[in-house]
């Protein structure tokens, strides 16, 4: 294909990934009248859905707090996410789809799913796109993207136009969205593009890493919980200092390397490095009291005893960890058997580190808000240039926030452009 700028074929916006947030976007922008073009490396359009909530996709969160959206959310300024997430709320996207007769149910939370499939919303998407005359090319690999200011790009209305070379050749927009998503799951199609193509712009970054993630711990200090793999239970998870203390109370699941489940997938967003984890294994239970009412009436073993309130398996290696323990209740000192509370109760790990973006349903960090217009999620510096989705620091709780978070700051988007 040529490359000079007079054979390029024009549109008015151009949207890079065509993910959640970028068919949202692309969908929303055609249907307001604007031509677009929705482009994406990967074959598959929106791996992402497809994947998510056990390939059912739980899209959204009817207990998103419109007052205060933000809580939900992670970030260095989550407030950010207040305006967009006000405007476009999850019962927006509840009324997308039922006018589309996609069936939903709720689950855990509020959390809300597909009932047959993720495929299901993704057809929506699709022809919501339909919808709004979307082009969409995919597998196409941008090479290169220029800005032209406004007196090198002659066809727009005075900002300029933003040049996107590609391998179907060359096109020209006056408006560009990055929606290339995060760094989670590089096999299906996650890249860093988004971040560079910020930094070409000179948006500011915030630090990389991977959130809603299992944890890792070292291998010799595992050793005595890797037996549990596969084990679950209800627990309270809690990590930071006073002030910035932040705890959850869901499952807890035991791997052959560390801890997951949606206790640890929480709390491996606000967790930092080298910083120690609390787990309550009991939540709601006065462990201490109800140890010494047991050592008055019963002749068990404190295995035993301990087994009645929480997994067998899990009784047995917390005891085997103490010789003193081992004996009928009984017998038991009241000091091992108050450490022995407190040790349940107060769990205190700390991870060497998670599993990764190979395992990460997200990526914490990205363009900074503060480049950002809450409003319309341009950057501030770099006219017509916008940014949503993921691939800007803003990441949602388990439960359906993150897409949420996708519909709404690419309807902010579209309505802006
Ligand atoms: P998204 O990742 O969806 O899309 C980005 C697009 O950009 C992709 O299509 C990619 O191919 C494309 N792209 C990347 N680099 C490119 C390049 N160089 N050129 C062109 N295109 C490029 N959230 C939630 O709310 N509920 C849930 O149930 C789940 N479940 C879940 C499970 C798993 C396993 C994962 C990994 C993630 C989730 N999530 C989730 C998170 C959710 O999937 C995520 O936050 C959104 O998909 C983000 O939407 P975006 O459109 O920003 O990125």
């Amino acid at each position: 294909m040529p490359s000079d700028t007079t054979s390029a074929l024009h549109f008015d916006a151009v949207i890079l990934g065509a993910g959640a947030a970028g068919l949202f976007c692309a969908a929303q922008a055609g249907q307001r009248g604007l031509k677009v073009l929705l482009i994406d490396h990967a074959e598959k359009v929106a791996e992402k859905i497809r994947i998510s909530g056990g390939g059912r996709c739980n899209f959204t969160n009817r207990d998103l707090d419109v007052r205060a959206p933000h809580k939900h959310y992670v970030g260095q300024n989550p407030q950010f996410c207040r305006s967009a997430l006000s405007r476009y709320t999850p019962q927006d996207f509840i009324a997308l789809m039922e006018r589309h007769g996609i069936p939903y149910e709720e689950k855990h939370k509020g959390q809300l799913f597909a009932t047959t499939s993720a495929e299901d919303i993704i057809r929506m998407l699709l022809a919501e796109c339909a919808d709004g005359g979307v082009t969409r090319w995919q597998p196409c690999r941008v090479e290169k993207v220029v800005h032209a200011p406004a007196d090198a790009g002659a066809d727009t209305e005075g900002t300029g136009s933003y040049q996107i070379h590609t391998d179907r050749g060359l096109v020209r927009a006056p408006r560009l969205v990055l929606a290339t998503g995060g760094l989670s799951i590089p096999k299906i199609g996650a890249t860093d593009f988004g971040y560079r193509l910020a930094q070409q712009f000179q948006l500011p970054l915030i630090e990389r890493r991977a959130g809603l993630v299992p944890l890792t711990f070292d291998g010799a200090a595992w050793q005595p919980y890797a037996q549990l793999a596969g084990l679950a239970l209800p627990v309270e998870i809690s990590t930071g200092s006073k002030k910035d203390r932040m705890a959850f109370l869901e499952d807890l699941l035991f791997t052959h390397r560390g801890l997951s489940g949606p206790a640890v997938l929480q709390i491996s967003s606000y967790w930092k490095d080298g910083a120690p984890l609390h787990i309550n294994l009991l939540p709601g239970v006065d462990v201490a009291q109800l140890l010494a009412s047991a050592k008055l009436q019963s002749r068990k073993l404190v295995v035993n005893e301990l087994a009645q309130h929480m997994p067998t398996r899990l009784a047995e290696a917390w005891v085997a960890q103490h010789p003193e323990l081992q004996r009928p209740i009984n017998e038991a000192s009241d000091k091992a058997l108050a450490k022995l509370a407190d040790q349940i109760t107060r769990w205190e790990i700390t991870p060497t580190g998670s599993e990764g973006y190979k395992k990460a349903e997200v990526t914490l960090g990205g363009i900074d808000t503060k480049a950002l217009s809450q409003q319309t999620m341009e950057c501030k510096a770099q006219p017509d240039l916008y940014a949503i989705g993921e691939v800007v620091d803003i990441t949602g709780w388990l439960g359906g926030y993150n897409f949420q978070w996708a519909w709404a700051s690419a309807a902010a988007c579209a309505e802006a452009m």
